[in-house]
């Protein structure tokens, strides 16, 4: 018999220009990515695919049969983004190009800039997925909702009271500074794993697996623009794919885990805590303080590849409670203007001006008289 086919879902996101300031996308620069990938589409390298953003963050969706990691793929998407960049000049749009950390593609869009989540499956009878979407946030923004999602019973009634998922999950977690990875069973070893994801400017969740069948639950990016470059050019804006129900969590379990509006890295100049906000596509338009941070979730039923939807959940009223949680939250933080915890220790702030003052300071520097 021969093996059925895998469907990829790849999905890959820069900032290649905002509009005004770092808040939002221009409606032009949407277009020329649709255009682009339904040339691909019409040329069978895609299956099919959606164009959105969150906040300045372009946001490409594609389904196809490459695998993940596919050269073609990451070509595509990296053409996408130079010819939404040279949109974005000629509109004179803000920091055109901001995540394109290279002038030429090198086969594989990760390392470059962008964002890239991916995963391959044979699709199930019905294949429910939600990709979240990110803004003014950071790749370990997801380690909190991710391990509730699938670690945490009493976010996930599923883990106690499903048969099919009672096992639990396995959880890859990467280690950004050293460049290395280590895969966590949980729930055997959920206080090992905690040790880590509790630590989400280093460690950062990656890749969920179905224990039973290693078969893959969810996909998140983890790159760091600030390591890739050696310096601080962003924050990294994270995307994370999960597939739900029949073993995995529900949708609502999945969504229930956002429900909690918890503080990540980012904000203003990507270097503040804030609480990250649940919002519809149309509201992930970051204004306060350029925030705060805000995430978005698109439902897909897969047919074949094809993506049956967005349905654009957190535009549910049901959040409505979680948003203005994260409004009070936003205030108190805000309230600490320069200082910790606020802002964020020195070594994750993307700006700083440290160098330059202990330099000129230097010589008033003296030891203290005992
Ligand atoms: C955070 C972000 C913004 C900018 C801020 C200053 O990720 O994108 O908060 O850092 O608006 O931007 P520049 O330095 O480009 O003027
Ligand atoms: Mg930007
Ligand atoms: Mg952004």
């Amino acid at each position: 018999m021969p093996k059925p086919r895998e469907i990829t879902v790849s999905v890959i996101k820069a900032d290649v220009g905002g509009w005004v300031g770092h808040a939002t996308m221009h409606h032009e620069l949407m277009q020329v990515a649709e255009r682009a990938l339904l040339v691909a589409k019409k040329s069978k390298l895609l299956v099919d695919f959606r164009v959105t953003h969150c906040g300045d963050d372009l946001e490409l969706i594609m389904t196809h049969t490459r695998g993940t990691e596919n050269p073609k793929i990451h070509k595509l998407a990296w053409d996408v983004f130079m010819k939404a960049t040279r949109k974005a000049q000629q509109l004179k749009l803000y920091a055109a190009g901001q995540d394109l950390l290279s002038d030429s593609f090198s086969g594989n869009i990760k390392g470059m800039g962008p964002g890239c989540a991916e995963m391959s499956f044979v699709e199930r009878k019905s294949e429910p997925l939600i990709i979240f979407m990110a803004d003014k946030t950071s790749p370990g923004a997801y380690n909190l909702p991710v391990f509730r999602m699938f670690g945490d019973p009493f976010n996930t009634a599923g883990l106690v009271i499903d048969p099919s998922m009672h096992d639990g999950f396995t959880f890859g977690v990467l280690d950004v500074l050293e460049n290395r990875e280590v895969r966590l069973s949980c729930p055997e070893e959920m206080y090992d794993l905690l040790v880590f994801l509790g630590a989400p400017s280093r460690y950062m969740v990656h890749t969920v697996y179905r224990k039973k069948v290693g078969e893959v639950a969810a996909a998140a990016s983890t790159q760091k623009l600030n390591l890739m470059a050696g310096r601080y050019v962003g924050k990294d804006d994270p995307v994370l794919i999960v597939r739900t129900q029949s073993g995995f969590p529900a949708v609502g379990e999945a969504l229930e885990a956002f429900a909690f509006p918890h503080l990540v890295e980012g904000w203003m100049r990507g270097s503040h805590h804030g609480p990250l906000m649940p919002v519809a596509t149309e509201d992930a338009q970051p204004t306060r303080f350029d925030g705060p941070p805000r995430v978005i979730a698109h439902g897909f039923q897969l047919n074949r590849g094809i993506l049956v939807g967005p349905v654009d959940f957190f535009g549910d009223p049901s959040f409505d409670l979680t948003r203005q949680r994260a409004m009070d939250i936003a205030d108190y933080m805000r309230r600490h203007g320069p200082f910790e915890p606020h802002r964020l220790p020195l070594a994750e702030m993307e700006y700083t001006t440290l160098p330059q003052v202990k330099e000129r300071l230097e010589k008033r520097f003296k030891k203290p008289k005992d």
